[in-house]
């Protein structure tokens, strides 16, 4: 596949062609759950994925994070073309580039927030002496933990956990934000806050892709939505 028309600067925050991916079923068979999925998020740009319950949007973000790989097609981060790069340069690239939302959360329950946000440093190769306590608290801040930094991360509300999971993704302002389901946790009131936090954050340039399933999120200005169903991404 080539790099045509994708220099560096004028490339796409991502990019995905023909993206396929597949998991081997209990029955001996297999579960195509990505079958050919393409999209280009301009840098800058908001984008939405909604689609039912199981199909495909998780797997699809974890592509894209680069924390699995496509069985066919191709991922560009930025302009860069990743399928080629070894496990190690994929990790590199992530930490450095990649502030990611997971659905699940994945904080280390017995560390404190503060240091939980801190982690995100060390995903990304900073050198211990410059990871910036300071950048951590503001993120808490935005996130309207700032007053929680110091308990366990294990003891908190669920759409605790889920602004502190932004925070982490945000501290170190990244190319791309991935978030799945970063209000799937949170009443009203905190979810509204968190899109708010996007939508300023997307102000300031930072290109982004959210997966789903609460329509407000479709309503936002300027947002371009996809749905995933059988398996495709279907712009909406
Ligand atoms: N590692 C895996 N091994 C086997 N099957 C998997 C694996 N990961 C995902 N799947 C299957 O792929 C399908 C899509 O899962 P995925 O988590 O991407 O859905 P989703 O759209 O994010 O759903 P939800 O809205 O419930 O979060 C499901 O049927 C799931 O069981
Ligand atoms: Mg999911």
């Amino acid at each position: 596949m080539t790099d045509v028309g994708e220099t560096r600067n004028g490339a796409a925050a991502l990019r995905l062609e023909g993206v396929c991916k597949g998991f081997a079923g209990g029955d001996g068979g297999r579960i195509q759950v990505l079958d050919g999925v393409s999209l280009r998020l301009e840098r800058g740009e908001l984008g939405v994925i909604t689609g039912p319950s199981g199909s495909g949007k998780s797997t699809l973000l974890n592509v894209a994070a680069l924390m699995d790989r496509a069985d066919a097609g191709e991922v560009w981060l930025d302009g860069k073309a990743t399928s080629g790069l070894s496990d190690r340069e994929r990790a590199r690239l992530r930490g450095r580039e990649i502030g990611f939302v997971f659905q699940r959360f994945h904080l280390l329950p017995r560390r404190s927030v503060l240091e939980n946000v801190l982690f995100r440093f060390r995903y990304a190769g900073v050198p211990k002496e410059m990871r910036a306590e300071a950048a951590a608290r503001e993120a808490l801040e935005r996130v309207g933990m700032a007053g929680l930094a110091g308990r366990t991360a294990g003891v908190l509300s669920a759409g605790e956990m889920q602004r502190v999971a932004i925070a982490r993704a945000i501290v170190l302002p990244p190319t791309l934000l991935l978030a799945d389901e970063p209000t799937g946790n949170l009443d009203a009131r905190n979810a509204e806050g968190i899109m708010n936090l996007f939508g300023s954050l997307n102000a300031e340039g930072l290109a982004m892709l959210v997966v789903t399933h609460s329509a407000a999120w479709e309503r936002m200005g300027g947002v371009r939505v996809w749905r995933m169903e059988g398996g495709a991404l279907r712009a909406q």
